[in-house]
Order: structure tokens, then sequence, then C-alpha cells
């Protein structure tokens, strides 16, 4: 994993023409494609899920794809996800699976395997299992919807980035949600590396610039 990202939320894509965007993202130099599983139960929303998963890795098998799994039972799910062609997954460690057996099941696969906080989840939380992970994902808003207003986790962030330092532990740390111009600079600050983004991304008019700034953002 490079130091530094962007991975583009396509969430909020226009997915009717998933395509060409996927083919714009490339284009631009996008890192990684963020892809936002949702069950309707773990999170007030549906979204998509394999099939589409695997066709965007058809269509370009060198982007990585970064899975971001809010769905209630991930255990049951994620080898499917990594034999569809995600390249990172990330479950949340309030979902209802058993968090060392899904890391387990993991280890199965050769995925990147992470751990996703909502904003109440104390970073205390995911300490145990870093040494296990490849990232952090810190959310920045609640789960479920693009286009909402960032939330601080600074503090999390903070604590998550020294808890590796101190035990040197190799780990990234994304951030989801509410991520632009203004709130990057403040989560790289914090320690993390990974910056998710989706309608800042997706709304500016030049994506390929768009993406490079939040990438100095945090370069
Ligand atoms: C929200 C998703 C995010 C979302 C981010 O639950 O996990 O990935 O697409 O969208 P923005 O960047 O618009 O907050
Ligand atoms: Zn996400």
């Amino acid at each position: 994993m490079s130091n530094y990202a962007v991975s583009a939320s396509v969430l909020s894509a226009d997915l009717l023409n998933l395509e060409s965007e996927i083919r714009k993202l490339s284009e631009a130099g996008v890192d990684m494609i963020h892809f936002d599983v949702m069950d309707g139960v773990f999170v007030n929303n549906i979204t998509y899920g394999l099939p589409v998963l695997k066709s965007i890795k058809k269509l370009s098998p060198d982007m990585l794809l970064d899975v971001h799994l809010m769905i209630t039972n991930p255990l049951k799910y994620v080898r499917e996800f990594a034999e569809s062609g995600a390249d990172i997954i990330t479950f949340h460690i309030e979902s209802q699976s058993d968090t060392m057996k899904t890391i387990e099941e993991l280890y199965k696969t050769d995925v990147k395997r992470a751990i996703a906080l909502k904003p109440d989840t104390p970073a205390e939380s995911v300490f145990p299992y870093m040494k296990y992970l490849d990232m952090v994902l810190v959310m920045t808003v609640e789960p479920g919807f693009g286009g909402q207003k960032f939330m601080d986790m600074s503090n999390k962030i903070r604590a998550i980035r020294n808890y590796a330092d101190e035990h040197n532990i190799d780990i990234d740390i994304q951030v989801d949600g509410g991520i632009d111009d203004k709130t990057a600079p403040v989560v790289k600050k914090a320690g993390a590396n990974i910056l998710v983004s989706g309608s800042y991304l997706f709304r500016s008019e030049n994506l390929s610039e768009t993406a490079d700034s939040l990438r100095k953002a945090v370069d």
C-alpha cells in the first residue's frame, strides 16, 4: 500500500454510466475504488453487491477495489467478496459477526484486512485486533449515505496512530465521510493516510485535479 491515497466512493458516481465513471477515475489517477456494500439492516440503505463488484474488476483489473461492508453478517460473505475481486475488505466491529473469526476468514484469502469503527465506537475497541490488520477505517459520518457532514474524529485517529507507533504496527488509517479540501488536512494532521471521497470528488468539475488536490492534502 502506498503511503497516501485517495479512494473514490462510487456511491456518488452516476450509476447508470458506471463504466465511463470508472474509466474516468482510472484516467484521473485515483488510487482505489471504494465500494460501499449496504444490506438495509446494518444501515438504513441498500446498495450493490457481488455481481457489480465482479463487473468492475473485469473492467479495470488494475485498480484496487476497496470494499466497505456495512452488513450485519460479514463473516458469511468475506470469502465471496474476496473471490469477486476485492483487494481490501473492511468490516464493521459493530456487526454481529465474531471479530476474530472474521479476521481468520480473511486470512484464508489474499485480500488486505480492515476493520471500520462508527463515530460512537471508541478507538480502544480495535486495539486488540490491530496487529492482524492492514488498515483501520475511522468513519467521520454515520454509515449509510454519501454527502453527510464531516464529524471531527481527530482524537480517535490520533489514538489509533499512537497505538500503532507504540506497538510497531505498520497500518493504514482510512477516513470515510465528508472529506473535502477543508477536512482532508484535519484528518491528515491526526494521522490518517487514505481518504475516501464520494460527493466532493464526483461533484467537482475536474476529477483529476480534485483527486490531486486531495492527495496533496495528504502528501
Ligand atoms: C457512507 C459511505 C461513504 C460515502 C462517503 O456510509 O461509507 O463511503 O460514500 O461519501 P461522502 O464522501 O460524500 O461523505
Ligand atoms: Zn464507505
